[in-house]
């Protein structure tokens, strides 16, 4: 599918039903291909345990594909009954304060409780056996956002039990768990696998190792439920595409892992709903207030587009205000057509708009909607009008694999934050700072995790590996390509331990760096790098002391261990002592694509430029018009050079 297909989600059960028809109508109007539905109906379905009611859902699929829509079908399990949740109270999630999640809203459920399990699975035949086979539903979605509202960990009674069979099947013996653990450390040893509580609610941090293991155990939970309902659907809906929708900047479980279970990767698109949470500036924070950061959108695009290997939906795109961030600003005009472009740009395959109708009662009244509760059109659906137009100009495409590519850990990501050093360690950030800082460069991105083949890159940038396996170190030594290595990388084992060798453990040969010593800087200590050729950049946060026999590229002017080397370049591996941000981040970056033998492009700090097969885009986040960047002759087919403020261009070379 190379041509982008558009949908909506859609809620039939909240509209009476005289007005499906005309619905179903109009979405083929508007030029919609796709109608997601049913990810919160388990309830309504099934009133009382046994007793089904699937006529009214039997009706809408119908009108929905007798209009000529193909239906993206939901398993309901986000969203467990009353019923259900009194038979079974202990289905119920459990926050980190140990208080018990109620019913009322959604996600009230704990990924560890193996009778919910259960239950999701049977749920999930159920409407498997009745729509697996319809004409009309052409796709699944299992349950809704893994990690919404923050339910991927429970401190659950369900989640004890479950961690302490994990922990036996992985450590075999209690004495091999003290072992790795280290619970000599303050005299925490266990003598057998019940005793382990779960690491919350202590009275000073948990040991390391046991977080860590908590953290990979509630990860396995989710893909064991995600693989549970995938299992059902590929026997009982055949030849139909399954996929989540995953969250953006939701790091809590391992997104490489479910992946790999599922046909097309899905994900959740409100680039507003999440800017002031960002490290920009508030600066930048103001300049992107009604279009989104240039980079937040195009980096969960090319993360989930690399874990789906090439198949990416956005499932749910915001249309105009949303309703659950602190503050919830309109997007300017013209934004949701550019984010649907960007989308494409950056491999979508489809846009789904959340959601059809604005809601007139219960929750999330203030979210906005294709139309307004009257049925009036919104502005989405003034700018669907304008995509649809768009679509009909252009040819069909497929993204190439990038020449650059980001290896993001998501154990490594919880390591840093179980053991941070640093309280404002940037941690996730750095990989938005990264990938932000190589996209103002034009430079394309695909992600890789520490699973995945290394080869036909000719560089791989490491932000944050913290724990980094020998298999993983030779690949990327295998891989021939230039590395950029964040500080911190290999610097804890699997065990959560300090390499024998000190950091960065397995990469201290690709390196050639001994890291001595590290230490966290307040943003008020005044300290510097300063480049070779004289250039110097203050710095803060995280420092390491390093000691190396290789290029020194740049070194820290510090009260401390004045000199030592802040930049390190070995054959094929660059290797930062320090976290660099802004002007610095942007030099090194520079220099790493030249090193790498990569061509750069200096953006407008606005403008961001995409390639999809043979279709160039150019997408303005200002709100000045911006000149298309230097190129040789070309066709357009959208848009104009300059590109027009919160707008885009996209054209052929000739
Ligand atoms: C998503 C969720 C949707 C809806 C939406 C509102 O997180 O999947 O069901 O609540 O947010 O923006």
């Amino acid at each position: 599918m190379s041509k982008l297909e558009l949908g909506v989600c859609y809620y039939p059960e909240q509209w009476d039903s005289s007005r499906w028809g005309d619905d179903a109508a109009r979405m083929v109007e508007m030029g919609l291909d796709w109608v997601r539905i049913a990810e919160f109906t388990w309830g309504l379905i099934e009133p009382s345990r046994g007793q089904f009611q699937w006529e009214w859902l039997d009706e809408i699929i119908d009108v929905l594909g007798q209009a000529g829509l193909k239906v993206m079908m939901s398993t309901p399990t986000a969203a467990p009954p009353k019923w259900l949740i009194d038979e079974y109270p202990d289905i119920l999630p459990v926050g980190p304060d140990g208080r018990v999640r109620g019913f009322g809203s959604r996600r009230h459920y704990c990924f560890s409780s193996d009778i919910y399990l259960a239950e999701a699975q049977r749920i999930a035949k159920e409407y498997a056996c009745r729509y697996g086979k319809n004409p009309f539903v052409c796709a699944w979605q299992i349950d809704n956002e893994y990690n919404d509202h923050d339910s991927v960990l429970s401190f659950s009674n369900a989640a004890r039990t479950g961690f302490q069979r994990w922990l036996e099947t992985k450590y075999g013996t209690i004495n091999a768990l003290n072992e790795t653990w280290g619970t000599v450390f303050w005299g925490s040893t266990y003598s057998a696998f019940a005793q382990i509580e779960l690491p919350n609610g202590l009275v000073a941090t948990p040991n390391p190792t046991h977080a860590l293991d908590f953290a990979r155990y509630s990860s396995d939970r989710v893909r064991l439920f995600n693989k549970t309902q995938v299992d059902v659907l590929r026997e009982h809906a055949p030849g139909r595409d399954i996929t989540h929708n995953f969250m953006a900047g939701s790091f809590e479980f391992d997104h490489h892992a479910v992946a790999t279970d599922l046909d097309i990767v899905g994900f959740d698109s409100y680039p507003l709903g999440n800017l002031m949470g960002s490290t920009l500036s508030d600066e930048e924070k103001r300049r992107y207030l009604r279009t989104g950061a240039p980079d937040y959108q195009g980096f969960h695009c090319d993360l989930y587009r690399s874990q789906g290997r090439g198949r990416m939906w956005i499932l749910e795109q915001q249309p105009g205000p949303v309703d659950w961030a602190a503050k919830n600003p309109s997007p300017a005009e013209g934004m949701v057509r550019l984010w649907t472009w960007a989308a494409f740009a950056h491999g979508a395959q489809a846009v789904m708009f959340f959601r059809w109708r604005q809601a007139n009662f219960a929750q999330e009244q203030y979210h906005t909607a294709l139309l307004r509760s009257d049925d009036s059109p919104d502005q989405a659906a003034i700018e669907l009008a304008q995509i649809v137009k768009d679509r009909a100009t252009l040819p069909p495409t497929t993204r190439k694999k990038a020449s650059v590519a980001m290896l993001l850990d998501y154990t490594s990501i919880w390591a840093a934050d179980i053991l941070p050093h640093d309280n404002d360690f940037p941690n996730t950030h750095i990989f938005r700072e990264w990938y932000a800082a190589l996209r103002v460069l034009g430079v394309e991105i695909d992600f890789v995790g520490p699973e995945d083949e290394l080869h036909g890159y000719a560089l791989i940038i490491l932000p944050q590996s913290m724990i980094v396996t020998t298999d993983l170190s030779a690949k990327l030594e295998g891989s021939g390509a230039k590395l950029l290595i964040g500080a911190r990388s290999g610097s804890k084992t699997s065990q959560m331990r300090t390499p024998s060798n000190l950091a960065p453990g397995v990469l201290t040969d690709l390196t050639s760096v001994r890291v001595v010593r590290v230490e966290s800087l307040p943003d008020i200590a005044e300290e510097s790098v300063r480049l070779l050729d004289g250039q110097k950049f203050d710095f803060t946060g995280w420092r390491e002391i390093v000691e190396t026999e290789a290029n020194v590229l740049a070194r820290f002017k510090s009260a401390y261990c004045d000199a030592s080397p802040a930049i390190i370049r070995s054959d094929c591996a660059t290797y930062l002592a320090m976290v660099p941000r802004g002007a610095l981040l942007h030099v090194i970056m520079c220099n790493v694509l030249e090193w790498a033998g990569l061509d750069l492009l200096d953006c407008d700090p606005d403008m961001r430029v995409a390639r999809r097969g043979t279709l160039h885009f150019a997408f303005n986040f200002g709100d000045m018009s911006k000149p298309l960047p230097a190129g040789g002759p070309r066709r357009i087919l959208i848009g104009s050079d300059p590109v027009n403020a919160r707008d885009f261009t996209v054209w052929k070379e000739n």
